[in-house]
């Protein structure tokens, strides 16, 4: 099965239905995205698959052949840099498990809405939960981010 990871072309040899999560983690040694729940509920798995948000857990391998992954190790560009500054500077983690299912859900979120208003963000990021509940913080960043890319902050 062939499928691009982080730009990275990769040729993997399992079963089709081998999830997504763990051929990143076991196979490629991506490990930066984090198993969860496994059934879709928590969004630590959550990578970009040509672009958009997707939970790992539940994708098998055989559905991205083809398609270009991206994980928190590859995000890269003027959106991520500023979610990731946005984080940094707040501080958001606190344990940090969920995080970068959080970032990946952020950069989709802001690549697709720009100037997300609080009910946006509450929207797009629903489907990511935080045992050390830093949602206000989540928020505040992300709303830092979008004012870092639009010139204001
Ligand atoms: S581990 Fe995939 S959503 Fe929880
Ligand atoms: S920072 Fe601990 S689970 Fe989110």
């Amino acid at each position: 099965m062939k499928f691009l990871v982080n730009g990275t072309e990769h040729n993997v040899d399992v079963p089709a239905d081998t999830p997504l999560l763990w051929v990143l983690r076991d196979h490629l040694g991506l490990t930066g995205t984090k198993f969860g729940c496994g059934v879709a509920q928590c969004g630590a798995c959550t990578v970009h698959v040509n672009g958009l948000s997707q939970r790992s857990c539940v994708t098998p391998v055989s559905a991205v052949s083809g398609m270009s992954v991206t994980t928190i190790e590859g995000l890269q560009g003027d959106t991520a840099e500023a979610v990731q500054k946005a984080w940094t500077n707040i501080n958001v983690p606190q344990c940090g498990y969920c995080q970068s299912g959080q970032v990946m859900s952020a950069v989709a979120l802001l690549q697709e809405k720009p100037k997300p208003d609080d009910r946006d963000i509450d929207l797009a990021m629903n489907g990511n939960i935080c045992r050390c509940a830093t949602y206000a913080r989540i928020r505040e960043a992300i709303h830092l981010a979008s004012d870092a890319m639009e010139g204001k902050a």
